[in-house]
This record gives structure tokens, C-alpha cells and sequence, in this order.
């Protein structure tokens, strides 16, 4: 490598920058900005030579991303750098990019079964772990973690997401951003095990109209800074180093070409230093959108809105340059994204050593530790809906002796990974089936199998069997991006067969695999036991036996409010509270069909044991300003088995200048208790959790009386109030 002022490590970043910049030509630093896909070192030798484009992404690009593709090699991405390093002028590596969603070569659970763990460290550990495959590989950058906090099951993308609500959206999705870039503050970008993150989709995506992909938003600016842009503002405090523009319009305006939100909002006022990218071919898609009439006029739009990099439409290659020469676009804001862009680079150790060693993926893909970690998450996962005691599964002389397992889950393998898995083997995943031969064959149990094509020959096994474990759910290509749905009941005939095999089958257990939170009213009655696992990955069979064995206490917790029918959707539990709120002893609610009430709340999970609560205690019925009250309650558990118990802490502001959700999550507190074992568990409450901001963004944080409520979920609980005795400088965190 020929040595430049920008190649001496010892030199601080900026400097480094700066000496490139000088260095470049108008051409050379549009090429930065440009992204393509796929690029092959020997077809496009010319383009590698001259600079003619900074990032690739390697995807199939087929049905958005969901299908599984050839992947990328540490040899290939090896060569493409050595033609981007060896034959350019000025030697800049590449950055090569793929979706690394929610695992690599390991695949765990979906990030909505990652958020029902409500486990920051778990998330965490998954993150770093997929990081360490990708980069073995040669991937250096991933569009992950996804943030849009998604309130309409209907949009397939929820499975994407962290859920409902803005605190877990921001604590999972922080988590996530660390443990892809190696730790808190940026992290360690230079370490060729991390990957630079990417906080999508700016901003508001969860709210497409009517959960259609890509459709249009419409959101006021209390909401927006309260909710939607919260995941966002953490994901920048946690140093994430690139963020992702989102494909729609938003009152009117697409993100693409959004000026006040890119530009002034996320890198000026949230003060984010790092690249903004925009989504797959959305700069060009400004001519769809109706707003530009070309691309030419489309790229100039999307970098004054602050997109650095141009994803995949050429648009930036095509005519930046000209738009510069001509005036139209100041020659300063390419500058700008370029020094971004390469500031990346550099952070990342790109021009220090571009190269990945070959040796590397055999050695950190798919280890015990990782198949641990994954079997783990999976676990965590689940969420217990309903048991009325045929679980945890005894089997052997004193239980049951015949295990029969059906559905299209039993013995599926890839279709246990979800949406946006693309370098996840078949191969390698546990059936449930085969993890349920493994737990519970012996002597004295057998375990039968089929995958429910033929009803009949099903309903014969399972009236043989003791217990019936149904496995049922959605496939993966029924969530995920561009796979929306106007019902989210289970996939047609699912609860026909549920409800066959529950008339000859007194033990029947339920686990739905699903990338939505769906309605399951209808399974209310149906079956012995219920369980939600999502899409849970690789290790899925291993997680779910886990769980139904009671090696694992359950203790995932809806991460998504319930809803009992599609009708009823948007359904969340932070909700405004209205006028005419429902009397509780009153009729049932406004629809005239239905109930109002979610099926299950937010936040609720059962377990295998009974934990109780005690009543809520205060340190002070006052809080000043700058002080701290502490809240605390008395956790027991009650029963016989051993329980982990996410405990939740929401808060109202009963009067404020704007109305306030009626509940909002604000901390959470994970305690294991052993049978009989009670805990004191204590929050310390600051004036920090209780502030909002208003429709400008501004923090405000008002004096007077705050509700807070210590519960198992979002439905439940007991409270306390106290005074927050003086305006404090609060604002959501
Ligand atoms: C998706 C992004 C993804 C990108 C690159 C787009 O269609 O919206 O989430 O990162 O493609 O594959």
C-alpha cells in the first residue's frame, strides 16, 4: 500500500480526513457517495481503478431481501479491496455492506422475539455475536438494528422491530447498536470483529397507512418527538455510526429529500456525526414519489436533505458532479458526506488493514457458544399465553407416555429463522421435533411426528398420544418487508385443525411460530396450553423443548399488545386517555361487536409459577427537581417453581399543557426467584423519566402529580402518586 498522509494510523481522524479530501477530486468523493451491488473485482476492474464507488451491499435484492442468496466470502470481499486499494490513486478501501438482521451464519430469534426477553444484555450478546460471524466474512457495515417503533401488526415489518413502545424500542435498539459496534460511545469500530451499525428506518416507517408497506405517514410532531424519533436520539447517544433514511413520505414529504428531519433534525440538533444512507433505491423512487421530476433533480434533493450515500439507484454517480459544476448543489455539502463517509473508514480500520483473514469464519461461526447463546435467546423468547397445568410436560411412568407432535413447525428448519435471515443454514437448525425426540425418548415415552398435511392421519396419532404438542404459525414470508396483511388471524385452516385436534386430544399444546403479534381470541378455548414463540431461530427446537420441559422457567413478555381482532388495530397500551374513558364495571367498550380490551396487554407473559405483588411503596411523596424518589414493591413467588419475573414500571403525568399516554413504560427490572423466595425491588426515580417534549422537540418536564405503577404487564399492578415539585429539565431518554 503506497503511503499517504491518510494512511499514517498515528495521525488523529480528522486530519486523516481532511488530507483526503484534498486529495480528491469532485469525482473521486462523489464516488464515495455512491453504493452498488454486488460488484465482481474483475468485471468491474474499471470502475474499482478510478474510485467510481465507495460502499456495495451484497444482496439478492429479490422480494426485499427475504430470499436466501449466495452470500459473501472473506476471499471475494478480499479481492474486491485489494482492486479498490492496489489499482485506485488514492487507495480507498471499500465498505462492504449486507443485512445482518438478527444473526449470521447463527440465527436467533426475530428482533421482536429478541425484545419479548426484554433483556438488554441478551440483545447485546446477539448483536456482538452476529457481528463476529458477518465480519469474518468480510462484512464490515450492516443496516441493523431496525428501530421504527411498529404499533400496526398488520405491517409484516413489525418482526423487524423491538414492538410497540419507544423505552424498550430504545433500550433494545442501543443494546443492539453496541453490541454490532463493539460497546457503549461509538464502541470499537477498529476491532475487525465489529461491524458498523445502522439505525433504520428514519423516521415514522411503523406508521405506514393501514400497515401497507411503504405507504404514506401521517403523524403529528408530539407523537413523532415522544415516539417515534426516541428509538433514533438513543441509537445516536449510543454512538451508532450510520443511520438509514426510510422509503416513505411523511406529511407529505419522502425521508429521502426530508431537510428538516435529516439534515436539521438528526445532524444538527440530535448532533449525528456519522453517514446517513439511503434506503434501496429510494433516491430514485423521489420520482415516483412525485417530487422530482428525474433522478438528476431527485439526487440533488436527497443531499440537501443530508443522505450521504446514495443506496443502489446511481443517481448521486450519475449527476452529482454536474449539479456541483452547475450550481445547483453546493460543493460544500459533498465535502460533507464524503468526509462522513470516509471518516467511517477510517474509524473502522478500513485503511489500516482492509482484509479479512479467510481462516476466520470456520473459527467463529456456528460455535458451541453462539448455538448456546442462540438456544438461549430463543428460549427467552417464548411467551407462556395460557397453561392450565399440562405444563411443564412430565413424561416417564408418572406422565405421559406418548408425545405426538404436528403442524407445519414440526419439522421445518429454514422456515424457524423469519423474515431477513440470509446466511442461515437450513441445515443447521433443530427441529422441534427432533428436540422433543431428544428430551423426552426413553423407556418408558415415545415420541411420534407428523407435519399435519393430511388431517386425518393426524387426528388418528394424536388421539393415540398423551400429549399433542400442534406447532403452527405463520411462514416467514408472511412478515418482513412488503408482507402485509389485512388479517392477523392465523393463516387460514390453522385454527379449524387447532380445534379438531383439541376434540380428540385432552392435552393439547399450542406453540405459534410467528413473525406479528397475531389475534388468537379464537384459541382461547382451544387446547391445554399456549405459547407464542415467534420466529425463534437456529436453535428453535432446542429453545421451545427448553421452555415446555421446564428446564427453563418462561419469561418472555409481550414486547406487542394482544389484540383480540384485526378491527381492532392500532391497539398499544400507551395510548391517550380519552374524554369518556370506559367505566370497568360498564359495558364492555365503543365497538359495537367487540370488546376495546387487548387479549393480552402489553408486557404480559405467564410463568410456571405465581408471583404476587405487594402494594407500591414511595421514599417520598415529594420529588424535587434534581432529586430522586425511590419505588419500590415486594415480589413474591409464590409457587413451587422457580420464576423470572419482568418487572415493569410504568408512570402517568396526570396533568400536563398536553395530554399524556394514560401508561409509559420507564424501567424495567428482571428478578429470578426461586420457589417460595420473595424480593424488595427498588427504582430510582428521577425527574428525567417523567419529562416529554412538546411539538417543537423541546424537553419539558412540569410540576405536579405523577402515577406510578409497578406491574407484571402493562394491564395490571398497583400504584402510588407523588409531586414533582418544580419544573425540571426532564425530556424522554
Ligand atoms: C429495506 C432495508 C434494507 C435495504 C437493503 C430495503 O428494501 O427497506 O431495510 O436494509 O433494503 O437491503
Amino acid at each position: 500500500m503506497t503511503a499517504h498522509p491518510w494512511t499514517d494510523p498515528d495521525r488523529p481522524i480528522e486530519q486523516r480526513v481532511s488530507a483526503l479530501l484534498e486529495a480528491m477530486t469532485l469525482e473521486e468523493k462523489v464516488g464515495q457517495l455512491h453504493q452498488v451491488v454486488n460488484p465482481d473485482p474483475i468485471q468491474d476492474a474499471a470502475a474499482l481503478a478510478v474510485g467510481a464507488f465507495g460502499s456495495c451491499i451484497v444482496a439478492s435484492g429479490a422480494h426485499a431481501g427475504n430470499t436466501r442468496d449466495a452470500g459473501t466470502q472473506a476471499e471475494t470481499v478480499n479481492a474486491l479491496q485489494r482492486a479498490a486499494v492496489e489499482t485506485s490513486r488514492l487507495g480507498i478501501p471499500l465498505l462492504v455492506a449486507r443485512d445482518v438482521i438478527h444473526g449470521h451464519r447463527t440465527v436467533f430469534p426475530i428482533p421482536l422475539g429478541q425484545a419479548a426477553s426484554f433483556d438488554q444484555d441478551l440483545v447485546r450478546q446477539c448483536a456482538r455475536a452476529a457481528a463476529r460471524e458477518a465480519s469474518a466474512d468480510g462484512v464490515r457495515w450492516t443496516f441493523a438494528p431496525m428501530v421504527d417503533v411498529a404499533q400496526d401488526p398488520r405491517w409484516g415489518r413489525v418482526a423487524e422491530s423491538w414492538g410497540e413502545d419507544a423505552w424498550l424500542s430504545a433500550h433494545l435498539g442501543a443494546a443492539a447498536v453496541e453490541g454490532l459496534q463493539g460497546g457503549p460511545d461509538g464502541g470499537r469500530l477498529a476491532d475487525p470483529e465489529s461491524l458498523a451499525a445502522c439505525a433504520k428506518h428514519y423516521v415514522g416507517y411503523g406508521l405506514a397507512q393501514g400497515g401497507r408497506d411503504y405507504a404514506e405517514v401521517d403523524v403529528g410532531p408530539v407523537t413523532l418527538h415522544n415516539r417515534h424519533l426516541r428509538p433514533f436520539a438513543a441509537a445516536v447517544d449510543a454512538g451508532v455510526a450510520t443511520v438509514m433514511t426510510a422509503f416513505h413520505t411523511l406529511d407529505g414529504t419522502p425521508m429521502t429529500a426530508h431537510v428538516g428531519l435529516v439534515r436539521e433534525h438528526l445532524k444538527g440538533r440530535l448532533g449525528f456525526a456519522g453517514v446517513a444512507v439511503s434506503d434501496w433505491d429510494a433516491v430514485g423512487e423521489l420520482v415516483q414519489h412525485g417530487v422530482a421530476q428525474d433522478t438528476r433533480q431527485a439526487a440533488a434533493l436527497a443531499l440537501r436533505a443530508g443522505v450521504d450515500i446514495d443506496m443502489v439507484t446511481g443517481g448521486y454517480a450519475a449527476h452529482l458532479a454536474g449539479l456541483v459544476r452547475d450550481g445547483s448543489v453546493p460543493a460544500e455539502l459533498v465535502d460533507d458526506a464524503a468526509a462522513r463517509v470516509l471518516g467511517l473508514k477510517l474509524r473502522l480500520g478500513l485503511f489500516d488493514d482492509p482484509y479479512t483473514d479467510p481462516g476466520r469464519a470456520a473459527a467463529v461461526q456456528l460455535t458451541p457458544e453462539h448455538r448456546a447463546l442462540a438456544r438461549r435467546a430463543a428460549a427467552a423468547a417464548i411467551v407462556l399465553l395460557r397453561n392450565d397445568g399440562v405444563l411443564p410436560l412430565a413424561v416417564g411412568p408418572d406422565g405421559a407416555r406418548h408425545l405426538h407432535v404436528t403442524g407445519p413447525f414440526a419439522t421445518a428448519r429454514a422456515e424457524l429463522f423469519g423474515t431477513w435471515t440470509l446466511d442461515g443454514r437450513p441445515e443447521d437448525a433443530v427441529t422441534i421435533a427432533d428436540a422433543v425426540r431428544e428430551r423426552f425418548t426413553d423407556g418408558a415415552t415415545t415420541v411420534t411426528v407428523d407435519d399435519g398435511r393430511f388431517l386425518d392421519e393426524t387426528l388418528i396419532a394424536a388421539r393415540a398420544a398423551d400429549v399433542v404438542l400442534a406447532c403452527v404459525g405463520e411462514h416467514p414470508m408472511r412478515s418482513g418487508e412488503a408482507n402485509s396483511v389485512t388479517s392477523i388471524d392465523l393463516p387460514p385452516g390453522q385454527v379449524e385443525t387447532l380445534e379438531a385436534l383439541a376434540r380428540v386430544s385432552r392435552r393439547l399444546v399450542v406453540v405459534v411460530l410467528t413473525g406479528r403479534p397475531l389475534a388468537l381470541e379464537r384459541l382461547d378455548h382451544v387446547g391445554a396450553a399456549l405459547l407464542l414463540a415467534f420466529h425463534p431461530g437456529v436453535e428453535a427446537g432446542h429453545g421451545i423443548v427448553d421452555v415446555l420441559a421446564g428446564d427453563v422457567p418462561p419469561r418472555g413478555r409481550l414486547p406487542v399488545t394482544l389484540p383480540r381482532s384485526t378491527g381492532q388495530v392500532p391497539l398499544h397500551h400507551d395510548h391517550l386517555p380519552t374524554g369518556r374513558p370506559l367505566d370497568p364495571a360498564g359495558p364492555v367498550g365503543r365497538y359495537r361487536d367487540h370488546q376495546d380490551t387487548p387479549l393480552h396487554p402489553f408486557g404480559f407473559g405467564a410463568g410456571y409459577s405465581e408471583v404476587v405483588y405487594g402494594q407500591v411503596g414511595l421514599s417520598s411523596p415529594t420529588l424535587e427537581p434534581g432529586g430522586t424518589v425511590q419505588v419500590s414493591t415486594r415480589v413474591a413467588n409464590v409457587g413451587t417453581r422457580p420464576a423470572v419475573e419482568t418487572v415493569q414500571l410504568y408512570v402517568r403525568d396526570e396533568v400536563a399543557r398536553i395530554s399524556r399516554p394514560v401508561s409509559e413504560l420507564v424501567a424495567v427490572r428482571v428478578v429470578t426467584l426461586a420457589p417460595g423466595q420473595a424480593q424488595e425491588v427498588t427504582f430510582d426515580l428521577d425527574a428525567r423519566m417523567l419529562g416529554y417534549r412538546d411539538a417543537n422537540g423541546a424537553e419539558c418536564c412540569e410540576p405536579g402529580t405523577f402515577t406510578v405503577r409497578v406491574a407484571p404487564h402493562a394491564g395490571g399492578g398497583t400504584s402510588a402518586s407523588f409531586e414533582l415539585l418544580g419544573a425540571a429539565g426532564g425530556g424522554a431518554s
